[in-house]
């Protein structure tokens, strides 16, 4: 176990936030996990006090909860500050088919893979189920905590389960489809159970006869233009690269952690409301009636796509991506945000949320 003090978190997130961890180590085994837990707990500078008042330690005289950042990719965080206490990284690596029936089998990989290598290896086994979530960045463990989607599927739609250490029980436990309580862009992990849990690894349900999924967005169109006659995983996966490469920066070259916003819904009447105020608003009906709103779309209307200032911008190719051209810091940044989250607010009467994790935590 190598703990290391004041590391700079800059190449850590692909925001490219220069920011510092107190504290940081990397863990490639269970057994590393908790060694480095037993260290955390004793220094008492990463233990949040329960507000249940259950099992867990109290924290440092200061009282400031502050549980450990446990960090895949990095591709979904916005560091504001320097991060007092612990940044511990995910390194768990493996993938292993663990069962197989007639129709599915069931594909298990450690929380370090990263995502995209998960879905070659389904696609090139021929089996279906993700090549809609091709090229998301960062690491299979972060996948349930905000449910990642795109292209009309989320991970919850081939969840099987997953392993998590609980970090202050030190304790695993599995967690099935309906315990992790997914939503679009929520889950158990990012509620209730928020700081408490290390996603160890997780367990897909993929289809032997893939069921293809093109309705979504531009994919049809995509594939028509790339000349595809006989539908693939192999061609889906390579149309969602393609329209995933024409719009969102690379985070190589752009610092960013794509959408910045949750795209809101509204209930009916509400959105009738704005379709009289505004007759070119994007709307699309959900399960539960409510009808789902294009963030990028209304930041666009408010005159923020390709905004700049200092080295924080609106990307210019698509509006719900704050990126960082270079040095910003994430508080300008985050500022940036508040600021297109009141001009939205105030054009439309809607409140966007944020979609990125914000380290430390912000209330305000
Ligand atoms: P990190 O940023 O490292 O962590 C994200 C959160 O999860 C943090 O709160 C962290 O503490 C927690 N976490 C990470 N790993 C674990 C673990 N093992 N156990 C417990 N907690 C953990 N997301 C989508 O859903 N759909 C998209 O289409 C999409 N497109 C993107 C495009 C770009 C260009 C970028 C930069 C990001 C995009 N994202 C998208 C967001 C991001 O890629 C996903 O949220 C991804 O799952 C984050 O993975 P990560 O390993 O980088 O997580
Ligand atoms: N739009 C604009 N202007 C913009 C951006 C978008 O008018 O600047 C309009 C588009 O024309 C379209 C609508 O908004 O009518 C939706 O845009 P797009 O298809 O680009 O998708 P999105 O809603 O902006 C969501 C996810 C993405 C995911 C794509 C594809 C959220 C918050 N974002 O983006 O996820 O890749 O759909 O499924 O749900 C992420 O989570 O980081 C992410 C990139």
């Amino acid at each position: 176990m190598n703990i290391r003090k004041n590391i700079s978190l800059r190449t850590l997130n692909t925001f490219g936030i220069d920011a510092v961890a107190e504290y940081y180590a990397e863990f490639n085994s269970v057994e590393d996990l908790i060694e480095v837990l037993e260290v955390l707990l004793t220094t008492r500078k990463s233990v949040a006090t329960s507000s249940s008042g259950s099992v867990f330690s109290s924290n440092s005289a200061s009282g400031s909860a502050a549980a450990p950042l446990i960090l895949g990719g990095g591709s979904n965080i916005l560091l504001v500050s320097d991060v007092p206490g612990w940044v511990i990284k995910n390194n768990i690596e493996g993938i292993n088919v663990v069962k197989e029936d007639d129709e599915f089998v069931y594909v298990k990989s450690g929380a370090g893979v990263t995502w995209h290598e998960l879905v070659l290896f389904a696609i090139e086994n021929g089996w279906g189920g993700i090549e809609n979530l091709s090229l998301i960045p960062g690491k299979v463990g972060a996948g349930p905590m905000q449910n990642i989607g795109a292209y009309g599927v989320e991970i919850k739609d081939v969840f099987h389960e997953l392993n998590a250490l609980h970090i202050y029980e030190k304790k695993q436990v599995k967690f099935n489809l309906n315990e992790c309580e997914f939503g679009y862009r929520e889950s158990v992990f990012k509620r209730k159970y928020k700081g408490q849990f290390v996603i160890l690894d997780v367990t897909l349900k993929l289809r032997k006869q893939p069921v293809f999924n093109i309705s979504y967005g531009a994919i049809e169109q995509e594939l028509n233009n790339m000349g595809v006659k006989q539908l693939s995983l192999k061609a889906i996966s390579q149309a969602v690269i393609n329209i995933r490469s024409s719009k969102l920066p690379d985070p190589a070259k752009t610092g960013n952690a794509g959408s910045f916003f949750k795209n809101p819904t509204v209930e009916p009447a509400e959105f009738e409301r704005l379709r009289t105020l505004f007759p070119e608003i994007p709307g699309y009906p959900q399960a539960d009636d409510r009808v789902k709103l294009a963030a990028g779309w209304m930041i666009e209307q408010c005159g923020w796509k390709g905004f700049r200032s200092g080295d924080a911008g609106c990307h210019a190719r698509q509006a719900l991506v704050l990126v960082n051209y270079g040095q910003a810091s994430g508080l300008e940044i985050y500022s940036l945000s508040k600021k297109i989250q009141q001009s939205v607010y105030e054009k439309f009467g809607v409140m966007l949320e944020p979609e990125v994790n914000i380290v430390p935590a912000i209330t305000v």
